[in-house]
């Protein structure tokens, strides 16, 4: 299965962690749980600072909520055009902050450069009552297109955030992914580049229904408890979405599964490189990649269950690959066969 990472299995160290810690086990509930507060100390020392962190049961959750804090009703939150709250989260972003509006920038594929930032940010009308001004800059970490944003561009774009009063917020679907392939240090890629509030992904690599927005500016935190209650996303038995995240953040388990994938995909990525009718359109960093093919090999692949999502790349049409922690040596033979048959069938 290469459809997407949501199709991924939960990893059974946390389906193990849950059946350990949490029969007959009673507490508080709406997140004055001793395991939403055992999260924060797990959380913390992952990322060198005290955080707080609000668990939630999807991304686009986590992101609104987030945004609602960060962005007032009449202000803008400013994102690439490609963004899954652009392209994938229907009209939440505008109905969690009560109405800001979204500007989309970004003349590349996915990542937002200094300089357009920067010339955004100049032609603002700051102070003008008739326009909607920038609160927020919201990124993706790594991008809609599997490409990481770097430690030096990160601090460079939150300089630009400060010097003009946006917040910066991180949509981390698939921070785990960015790490690994940076083999970096968390905080580097976040609080320390200046991002307030960042969603750290968890679904798609190792949790069942749970994901972590990690909290750094504290006084966000209770706002996005109002916000999340009024939105019916404060969890009565946050305890048992708070456990599958201290399952995942333990032993490193989010960068073991998030090096799992990003590996099974360069092996994809080398296999596709034998394939002439296949051709990368993006450069292969994280798990996702993105591949031109003929409308007939399209056609096999799925055939042999191997279903792809089509994409778009810029204006090149093609087919979306993505791995997860859980995709072993057998999927990827089998994907080899099926690609290895197609081109012996159109010799
Ligand atoms: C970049 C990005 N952000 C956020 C999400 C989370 O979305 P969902 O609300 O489906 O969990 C996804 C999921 O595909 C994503 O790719």
């Amino acid at each position: 299965m290469l459809l997407s990472d949501n199709a991924a299995p939960a990893s059974p160290e946390i389906l193990d962690y849950i059946c350990r810690n949490l029969q007959n086990c009673s507490d508080l509930p709406y997140g004055e749980d001793q395991q939403t507060q055992q999260l924060d100390t797990v959380v913390s020392e992952i990322f060198g600072t005290d955080t707080k962190v609000f668990p939630v049961l999807s991304g686009t959750a986590a992101n609104c909520l987030a945004l609602s804090a960060m962005c007032s009703s009449t202000g803008t939150i400013v994102t690439h055009r490609e963004s899954h709250l652009c392209q994938s989260e229907n009209t939440a972003p505008h109905f969690f902050t009560g109405g800001a509006a979204l500007h989309r920038i970004g003349q590349g594929p996915d990542l937002i450069s200094v300089d357009e930032l920067r010339d955004y940010c100049c032609n603002t009308p700051w102070g003008d009552v008739h326009s909607a001004l920038p609160q927020v800059l919201a990124i993706a970490q790594v991008s809609e297109l599997g490409r990481a944003y770097s430690t030096e561009h990160l601090a460079e774009l939150g300089a630009v955030c400060d010097e003009y009063g946006l917040g910066l917020y991180m949509d981390g679907a698939r921070f785990a992914n960015a790490v690994a392939m940076l083999s970096c240090d968390p905080a580097d890629i976040s609080w320390k580049a200046g991002v307030k509030a960042l969603t750290f992904g968890a679904i798609k690599n190792g949790t069942f229904s749970a994901e972590a927005l990690v909290v750094f500016d504290h006084k966000l935190y209770p706002v996005i408890r109002q916000k999340a209650k009024q939105a019916g996303h404060l969890a009565s038995k946050m305890r048992y979405l708070s456990a599958q995240l201290i399952a995942y953040f333990s032993d490193e388990l989010w960068l073991r599964n998030a090096r799992n994938a990003n590996e099974a995909a360069a092996t994809l990525a080398a296999t596709l490189q034998k394939h002439p009718e296949c051709e990368l359109a993006m450069e292969a960093q994280t798990n996702q990649l993105f591949v031109q093919m003929p409308p007939d090999l399209h056609q096999q692949l799925s055939h042999k269950g191997f279903e792809l999502y089509p994409w778009r790349v810029n204006d090149t049409a093609c087919y979306r690959l993505v791995t997860n922690w859980a995709t072993d040596q057998k999927v990827l033979d089998e994907f080899e066969c099926a690609l290895a048959a197609f081109s012996r069938a159109s010799r």
